[in-house]
């Protein structure tokens, strides 16, 4: 039986992704700190609805190397997940989001490069982040039809965009890109790159730090007003999370081909909505207008960020087929049947 270690299992791609292959009948080792809040109840989630005797759970630090490397070496896939994912609490706190995403990935990758063998080498998938890309400044951008637009750029932003890392945030993830991408070169490990962009969708506890699609959603659902930094005419390519997990599963499955390799990927042009928009659609699904506060734009906050996934099209034939309404209306039924575990988990991120 095939085995994957899901660090930030707890989490939300991590623990879609462990149903995902709890659900194909593989050992699925989610390895977690459960600092995230809401963590519990994911953990839950996976063990009702599935075959729990394939499911083990480590409660532990990807900073503390001596627990995770005997449960890397195990492993065939390793998808690596876990880590400080907030911009502002890098800005607030960058040695402990350092210490998270950087060290923690590289731990990843000592751990596999020690246990490598003529058999054993295992496929290593790291969510890295459009953050690595910075601001863009020196992109062109229109405003069309109250959406901003990239100039010169309508199939999105590719992997040839140059890397300038803003925030500690976007440093941290940055040196993991950077690094997993090395180890493949250096010591032929088996590792993936995927520069995710917005990712949204059911057991998403999104803050106004992180996920703001979820956030959005759930303020809507508990009827409380949204702050819009900025004019809300912002794009960003939205991608619902089945359709990340399918990306994972078809890069496993062409490991051969993607190892070593870097991907952008998010929901593409035709999966870019505006902030407006995305309010738009949340109207319609609760039947009221949503209050909007409006504040000035925040530091380093893109106009528009469209992922061009023609590289990942063309090496393991993946396309996104959740489009943007039928997805917000997935999350929004989810959250009305949620409301109770919403409202207890709102409590404590805000506590
Ligand atoms: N969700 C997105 O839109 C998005 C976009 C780009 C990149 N990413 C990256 O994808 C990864 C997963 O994101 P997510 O949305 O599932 O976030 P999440 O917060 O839901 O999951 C992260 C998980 O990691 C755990 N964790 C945090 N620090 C840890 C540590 N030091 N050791 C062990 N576990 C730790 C948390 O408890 C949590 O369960 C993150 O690394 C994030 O940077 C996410």
């Amino acid at each position: 039986m095939p085995s994957i270690l899901i660090t930030g299992g707890a989490g939300f791609i991590g623990s879609h992704t462990a149903h995902r292959y709890l659900g194909k009948g593989w050992k699925v080792h989610v390895y977690d700190n459960m600092s995230r809040v809401g963590a519990p109840a994911a953990l839950e989630w996976l063990s009702r609805h599935l075959q729990s005797a394939h499911l083990s759970v480590t409660q532990a630090d990807v900073r503390d190397y001596d627990t995770l490397a005997p449960l890397v070496a195990q492993a065939d896939v390793v998808l690596h997940a876990a880590g400080q994912t907030a911009v502002t609490k890098s800005v607030a706190n960058p040695r402990d989001d350092f210490l998270s995403n950087a060290l923690g990935t590289l731990n990843v990758l000592e751990a596999a490069r020690a246990s490598q063998t003529a058999t054993h080498n295992p496929v290593i998938l790291y969510t890295s982040t459009n953050k690595i890309y910075g601001g863009m400044e020196e992109v062109g951008i229109t405003l069309r039809d109250d959406h901003y637009a990239y100039t010169h750029f309508p199939g999105g932003m590719s992997e040839a965009q140059p890397l300038d890392f803003h925030s500690p945030y976007g440093c941290s993830k940055g040196t993991g890109d950077q690094y997993m991408r090395d180890y493949a070169r250096i010591y032929g490990l088996r590792t993936v790159v995927l520069r995710q962009s917005c990712i949204y969708g059911v057991w998403q506890f999104g803050t106004e730090d992180q996920g703001w699609l979820a956030h959005f959603t759930i303020s809507a659902l508990l009827d409380k007003p949204l702050n819009i930094y900025g004019d809300g005419k912002q794009v960003r390519d939205v991608l619902y999370i089945d359709d990340l997990v399918n990306a994972y599963d078809l890069l496993i499955e062409h490991a051969d081909i993607a190892a070593g390799q870097i991907f952008n990927i998010g929901g593409g042009p035709q999966n870019a909505v505006s902030l407006l928009d995305l309010i738009h659609i949340l109207e319609e699904l609760r039947g009221k207008p949503i209050p909007l506060v409006y504040d000035d734009w925040r530091p380093g906050d893109q106009r528009v960020y469209v992922s061009d996934t023609t590289k990942l099209r063309q090496t393991v034939g993946w396309e996104p087929a959740v489009g943007v309404a039928d997805g917000v209306g997935r999350l929004y039924h989810w959250a009305r049947e949620n409301r109770d575990l919403l409202l207890a988990v709102r409590g404590q991120a805000f506590a």
